[in-house]
């Protein structure tokens, strides 16, 4: 490492051009949005294309190889020398955090060419030889390499270009070397910092967020998933602190660099790899660590986090979720080490880097006095999700990012089965279906949703690929992937990805090749399928949405249909298979389960479907098919009996099922709204928790709908009425709130009957909730269970005032684990005094007061405040370009913010208004959130029609029940 690393004078200008313009903006907070749309008009612009941000100017449409997104493939990467010197301390000067790198990594040409192109984002380079920016050398030193005749960065598409004199050879090596800068910024991508606060002293820490597109932000690198290479890495980092990355470390000692004395660590090379998965991290965090079965494994975090044993339950778990997955794969851990960290500033959840797995602090660490029962729930299930990936994602790597769903889809399945390895006794598998099934078909039954696969050629800018992280590729994949390995059999599923991984390993596969393996392994079992695997699957993966099978019981004619929550609206994309699917349906007929049934085509008839007299059937048992189901009216009738009758003769999955699909189908008007609210009355006798989180979130609905007008009285009495018995129930089971329900989904269902109690109005709880906030307010010690801290703290801000509000934000400023932070900053989003929820929509693009990972999810939190809503909308609008350039990097907060502000638009004066934002940004977009501004506008004319045609009949019903 040499001389000449220091911080261009035009990038540190322009960060405090940044800086100061992102004070002005929050000092001139106001709420009136048309002022503040006239003061904000020159605001800050993103600067460049950015990881979510499109290039301010446009460039002239070029076919120059450097204006294409895509790498050619004329050269392939074999390895890199990477050194990387993070600096920890601000520079005296500039007051920016930098970093300092070389690289060289020796590529393969594999078609003659005299251009060089190799991505890299936002580094400033060392002329090596003053002139330009890198050296070319030749590997065979009887091969000439040629002369760079010019070099220049292109930074829309992100690239280093060097144009040669000659062309390189085919089939021969070149070492390409460069010196090179970056900003260490706090902006979550790429190599960024972290900051903390521990002991009154603040903390760096360097660390990385590679995927899908900021690895050329660390070093200049072939950063394509395809373009695989084993990476050297070295460390330079302050004498005393800890250096990790994807490897395990070789040799670390200290050395003295320009009259530094600084630690130097080398990483025992890494297995062939694509670059997003690379990380590197310089903290004094401290660890815990295990070994099973020769594999190291390592818990890291704050010292503090550790000293308390907040790393202790991740440790513990990890073992036999490896375990579980090496036997689930029939494949032993690729990797002599498996590390995890958690993070204080990590913008995902967490990212499955291989043998460096990085987590946000709340999604990794627990502690007992401050972790409630979902808080666990979360951590072991996102071990499980990150370890699945290990195997299928990093070992085996998808070609391109259009394959994205089956990445994620698939580490979205198979987490439900790693935790429950973990945790036997909580019945997670059955959790999936309102997690993920019941979340994704609230998108995917909009006109404007899109299918699973997308075409290679339609993925090409950043912006798009961090697009595609979203609930179809996360859900949808999750929930077809489960269907498919329900009807193919588990053994079956799993020896066709033991092959595919065999096959596939330390290389890249396409979607299809999975399918074939798939395919492979059923032509040997005994399993009979009425097509081949990929010609089933093409029918849910190639079209979007889902269809709505029709059973009628009469006549056993069993039908199907797109199913479109707005009837109405208008699908234009058309389909290879014109909405129609290859549907399994696996039902029962009154006490008994029957043989599968298939249904190809429009409709088919069952004769066994046929019931009469008191018969009734069931069909997508446990929800294994992604399909709604809708009967005729008898059946309907005689399902709604028996769920007042004698409920547990329904599976618990399919009660929640019922309730769901009864109240979908009547948004799309197949079957009335009065039939939909029907299956909420036996709720007076329901105690299990699916079926209730089933109707609350589709009452959510509803709150959403009515919460602003005459409704909102006689639901909540309905509702009041309604969740009395459970609360009681509860409240003997806890012998007065004493104890914990000893079962998991207890504990969840306790949750909601507090939170609806209360949310109704129940005097009782409002009261218990004020007494215990206030006795924490008095005594400072806090006596509240953690599984009842979200709802009490909500409940108790809501009914008071500054004063509890005041209180809950030091509690937040002081808190010292950030699951404990986190249920505050929801809470203090409770407030019914708008001064405060506008005060604390400032302080979101406060970093100081409110880290950037969580600015969006806070903001929407205010949204979901019925008072809160218009100033969350006004608030967003208002700042939008800054919002857009300052916290656009996230993948998933972009478009949760759009939908999570808009959720509750239903009249035509919201409509234009949510156009207009969309035509007034047209200019500075969208990114990863453009398909949520559709989808919001969809939602919201689909709103305003079923407002007019239901609200009367709804009054009705709520006034006479
Ligand atoms: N690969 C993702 C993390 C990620 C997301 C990176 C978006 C870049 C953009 C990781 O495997 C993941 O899916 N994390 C989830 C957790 C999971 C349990 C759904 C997350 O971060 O929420
Ligand atoms: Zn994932």
């Amino acid at each position: 490492m040499g001389k000449g690393f220091f911080i261009g004078k035009t990038v540190g200008i322009m960060a405090i051009i940044l800086g100061s313009a992102a004070l002005a903006t929050i000092i001139a907070l106001s709420v009136v949005y048309s002022q503040e749309k006239a003061k904000n008009n020159n605001q800050v612009l993103p600067t460049d294309g950015g990881t979510t941000s499109s290039p301010p100017v446009t460039p002239p449409p070029s076919n120059e190889p450097w204006d294409r997104y895509r790498l050619p493939k004329s050269l392939v990467p074999v390895h890199y020398n990477v050194t990387l010197w993070p600096r920890l301390t601000e520079d005296a000067t500039t007051k920016l955090y930098i970093f300092t790198g070389e690289s060289s990594v020796e590529f393969e040409c594999t078609e003659e060419t005299d251009l060089i192109l190799i991505h890299s984002n936002k580094l400033n380079y060392t002329k090596l030889d003053n002139v330009h920016l890198a050296r070319l050398t030749s590997v065979n030193s009887e091969v000439k390499a040629p002369s760079i005749k010019n070099s220049w960065l292109q930074n829309v598409t992100q690239y280093l270009v060097l144009q040669l004199d000659v062309k390189l050879i085919k089939d021969h090596k070149y070492h390409l070397e460069t010196k090179f800068q970056g900003e260490l910024a706090n902006d979550l991508g790429g190599f960024y910092r972290s900051e903390y606060m521990e002991d009154g002293i603040k903390k760096v820490v360097a660390t990385t967020q590679m995927q899908p597109t900021d690895a050329r932000k660390a070093f200049p690198c072939f950063d394509e998933p395809a373009m695989k290479s084993v990476f050297y890495i070295t460390l330079i980092h302050d004498v005393g602190t800890v250096a990790l990355s994807n490897g395990e470390v070789k040799q670390s000692s200290n050395v003295t660099i320009d009259g530094h004395n600084v630690q130097m660590t080398i990483f025992e090379p890494t297995k062939k790899m694509s670059t997003y998965l690379l990380a590197f991290i310089v903290s004094d965090f401290d660890f815990i660590s295990n070994t099973v079965d020769g594999v190291l494994i390592r818990i890291f975090a704050r010292k503090p986090a550790i000293a308390a044993k907040q790393g202790d339950y991740a440790l513990n778990k990890t073992g036999p979720i490896l375990k579980f997955f090496e036997k689930y794969y029939n494949s032993s851990y690729p990797l002599p080490k498996s590390d995890q960290i958690a993070l204080p500033d990590f913008n995902a959840g967490a990212m499955e880097n291989w043998g460096l797995i990085t987590y946000r602090e709340t999604a990794l660490l627990y502690d007992e006095a401050f972790s409630s029962n979902s808080n666990k729930q979360r951590i072991a299930t996102i071990i499980a999700h990150e370890l699945a990936h290990m195997w299928f994602g990093n070992l085996v790597t998808l070609r391109w990012w259009n394959d994205l769903w089956l990445n994620e889809g698939f580490a979205s399945y198979v987490e439900y089965l790693g935790a429950h390895e973990a945790e036997p006794d909580w019945n997670l598998k059955d959790l999936i279906v309102l997690s993920d099934v019941h979340r994704v078909f609230a998108v995917d039954a909009l006109a404007s949703s899109h299918p699973l696969s997308s075409r290679e050629e339609d993925i090409q800018k950043p912006a798009q690929i961090s697009e595609l992280f979203d609930a179809i590729s996360y859900s949808k994949g999750a929930s077809v992937l489960r269907m498919l390995s329900d009807f193919l059999t588990e053994d079956v599923f799993r020896e066709g990805l033991m092959t595919y991984l065999d096959t596939f390993a330390y290389g890249n596969a396409v979607y299809t090749d999975l399918w074939n393996q798939l395919q492979m392994a059923v032509n040997a079992s005994r399993t009979q399928l009425p097509d081949t695997v990929e010609n089933i699957m093409n029918t849910w993966v190639l079209q979007m949405g889902f269809p709505v099978v029709t059973i009628n019981t009469t006549s056993g004619v069993v039908s199907q249909e797109h199913f479109l929550l707005d009837p109405d609206s208008e699908v234009t994309a058309v389909s290879p298979f014109k909405y129609e699917w290859i549907v399994p349906i696996k039902w029962m007929k009154t006490r008994d389960i029957q043989e599968p049934q298939w249904l190809r085509g429009k409709s088919a008839t069952i004769n066994e479907m046929k019931a009469s007299g008191g018969d009734w059937v069931l069909a997508n048992l446990n929800v294994v098919g992604y399909y709604r189901v809708n009967y005729d009216l008898g059946n309907w009738n005689r399902l709604v009996e028996v769920l007042s009758n004698n409920h547990t003769l329904i599976p618990v999955i399919n009660r929640a099922q019922l309730v769901d699909d009864a109240f979908n189908l009547a948004r799309a008007k197949m079957i009335s709204t009065v039939l939909a609210l029907d299956t909420t009355k036996y709720l007076i006798k329901e105690t299990d928790y699916m079926p209730w989180e089933s109707a609350l979130s589709n009452l959510d609905f509803f709150y959403l709908m009515f919460d602003r007008n005459e409704v909102y009285g006689p639901m909540q009495n309905y509702l009041r009425k309604q969740v009395t018995p459970l609360f009681e129930y509860y409240k003997r089971m806890t012998f007065n709130w004493t104890i914990v329900p000893p079962g998991h989904l207890d504990q969840y269902n306790q949750v909601n009957a507090i939170s609806l109690a209360c949310r109704t109005g129940l005097e009782e709880c409002q009261n218990l909730s004020q007494e215990w906030f206030n006795e924490w307010m008095n005594s400072s010690e806090n006596q509240i269970h953690p599984n009842l801290r979200s709802t009490v703290y909500c409940n108790a801000i809501a009914a008071g005032g500054a004063q509890e509000w005041e209180f809950a934000w030091s509690q937040f400023e002081q808190a010292t684990i950030a699951i404990e932070a986190d249920k505050l900053r929801s809470a203090l989003a409770c407030t019914k005094q708008p001064w405060l929820l506008n005060r604390f929509l400032e302080y979101t693009l406060h970093p100081d007061k409110i880290r950037k990972q969580d600015a969006t999810s806070t903001i929407v939190y205010i949204a979901n405040n019925v008072v809160g809503q218009s100033l969350a909308w006004d608030f967003v609008r208002a700042r939008w370009s800054f919002i857009f350039a300052e916290y656009g990097g996230g993948s998933f907060s972009f478009s949760n913010l759009i939908n999570g502000v808009t959720k509750r638009f239903s009249t035509e004066f919201e409509l234009q208004q949510l156009k207009q934002f969309k035509a007034e940004n047209n200019v500075i977009g969208f990114g990863s959130g453009t398909l949520a501004v559709e989808q919001s506008i969809e939602r919201t004319v689909s709103n305003i029609k079923w407002i007019t045609e239901n609200k009367e009949n709804v009054l009705n019903w709520f006034n006479n029940a």
